[in-house]
C-alpha cells in the first residue's frame, strides 16, 4: 500500500517582468541575465501573497481530479516566504479551499522544500491511514529580496505548484537521498530575526532582505548534485533510460548544463522553464512538473519514472524518484 500522484496543478501570478523591465529599475541588461541564468522573464505578485498562490494552485489540482477540498487528509506547503511566522501558509491554504478535515502544515527547505515535502508526504502515505494529501511548493520571493539589489533580485519570481497523492495498492516511491548542512547556513540567509525583547541583550534590526554569496552555492551545487543524483539513481537501482524526466530546481540554466555533463546524463532528459519563470524556490519543481503533464512529456498512470531533485538555502539537497502510476 502507498500513494500515487493523481493530480497537478500550478498557479503564477499575471504580472509579467521582462529583463529588460528590470533595466530600467537598476543597473543590468537582458544580456547579462540571460546569458549568465538563463532568466528572461518572472511572474512578479502584485497583491496576492504565498497562501493565495499556494490555494490558487490547489484548487486548480483538485480540479484536474475532480475531488472537493472537504476530502483532502492533509496539506503540506513548501515554502520560504510564508505569509507569516504564525499560522502556517497550509493552514491559511486550508481555510482558503475550504479543506476543513486536513491538518496542515509548512515545512522550510528553501529550494529543496518541494523534495523534503513530497518525500513526507509520501511516508505519512505509507501509513495507509489517509486517502488524498496536498502537497504544495509556493513562494512570493519578490516580497523577499531587496530590490536595490541586481545580484539578487534579477534571479527569482514567484509562484506555486502541487500534487496530489492518492492513497493506492502500487506506491509511487522509488528511492530519495536528501542531506542538510547548517554548517554552512551563511551562503543564504532571508528575513533574519534578532533577538528583540526586554531580556534581549540588544534590540537590533529586526528583518533584513535576502543574501546569496551566489558562487558559494554554484559551487555548493555543482559538487553536491550530481552524486546525489548518482547515489538516488543508485538506491533505486536505476540507469538512463529508466528516467523519463529530471526535473531540478530551476535555479540557473548554466548550473543545469554543468551538472548534467558532470553526472553524464544528457541535456534533453532535463526539463526547464526557467527562462519563463526565474527562480521560484521551492515552487519551481511542482510548477514544472505540471506543465510537463499539461503538455504529455510526461504522463500520470504510465510507469515512466520522473527524478526530482532540489538544492538552495540551509544548506539543503534533495533528490526523489517516484514513478507514475
Ligand atoms: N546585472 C549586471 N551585472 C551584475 C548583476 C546584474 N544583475 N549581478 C551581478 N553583476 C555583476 C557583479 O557586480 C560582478 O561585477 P564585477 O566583476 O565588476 O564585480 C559581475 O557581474 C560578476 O558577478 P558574479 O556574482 O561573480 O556573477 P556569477 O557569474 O557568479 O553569476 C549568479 C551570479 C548568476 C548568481 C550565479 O552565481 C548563480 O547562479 N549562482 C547559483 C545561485 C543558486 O543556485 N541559487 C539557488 C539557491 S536559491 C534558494 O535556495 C532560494
Amino acid at each position: 500500500m502507498g500513494s500515487k500522484i493523481s493530480a497537478t496543478g500550478h498557479y503564477l501570478p499575471e504580472q509579467i517582468i521582462t529583463n529588460d523591465d528590470l533595466a530600467k529599475i537598476m543597473d543590468t541588461s537582458d544580456e547579462w541575465i540571460s546569458k549568465r541564468t538563463g532568466i528572461r522573464q518572472r511572474h512578479i505578485s502584485k497583491d496576492e501573497n504565498t497562501s493565495d498562490l499556494a490555494s490558487k494552485a490547489a484548487l486548480n489540482i483538485l480540479k484536474n481530479r475532480n475531488i472537493t477540498a472537504d476530502q483532502i487528509d492533509f496539506i503540506i506547503v513548501a515554502t520560504m516566504t510564508a505569509d507569516a511566522g504564525s499560522p502556517s501558509t497550509a493552514c491559511l491554504v486550508q481555510e482558503k479551499i475550504g479543506a476543513s478535515k486536513a491538518f496542515c502544515f509548512d515545512i522550510n527547505a528553501a529550494c529543496s522544500g518541494f523534495v523534503y515535502s513530497l518525500s513526507t508526504g509520501i511516508h505519512l502515505m505509507q501509513s495507509n491511514l489517509y486517502q488524498y494529501g496536498l502537497i504544495i511548493g509556493a513562494e512570493t520571493m519578490s516580497k523577499a529580496v531587496n530590490w536595490e539589489d541586481r545580484s539578487t533580485a534579477v534571479l527569482f519570481g514567484d509562484g506555486a505548484g502541487g500534487i496530489l497523492l492518492e492513497r493506492t495498492e502500487d506506491d509511487c516511491f522509488v528511492a530519495e537521498d536528501i542531506h542538510s548542512d547548517g554548517g554552512r547556513h551563511g551562503a543564504l540567509v532571508s528575513d533574519t530575526k534578532k533577538l528583540k525583547s526586554p531580556f534581549s541583550g540588544t534590540a537590533e534590526e529586526e528583518q533584513s532582505y535576502l543574501t546569496m554569496d551566489g558562487r558559494a552555492i554554484f559551487d555548493f551545487a555543482i559538487r553536491s548534485v550530481p552524486d546525489m543524483i548518482r547515489d538516488v539513481m543508485l538506491k533505486g537501482n536505476l540507469v538512463e533510460g529508466d528516467l523519463k524526466k529530471i526535473i531540478a530546481h530551476q535555479a540557473n540554466i548554466r548550473l543545469l548544463e554543468a551538472i548534467s555533463k558532470k553526472v553524464k546524463l544528457p541535456f534533453s532528459l532535463f526539463a526547464s522553464n526557467i527562462a519563463d519563470t526565474g527562480n521560484t524556490s521551492a515552487a519551481s519543481i511542482p510548477i514544472l512538473f505540471d506543465q510537463l503533464v499539461q503538455s504529455k512529456e510526461i504522463q500520470l498512470g504510465t510507469r515512466d519514472k520522473v527524478l526530482m531533485t532540489g538544492f538552495g538555502g540551509g544548506l539543503t539537497w534533495g533528490a526523489i524518484v517516484v514513478s507514475l502510476n
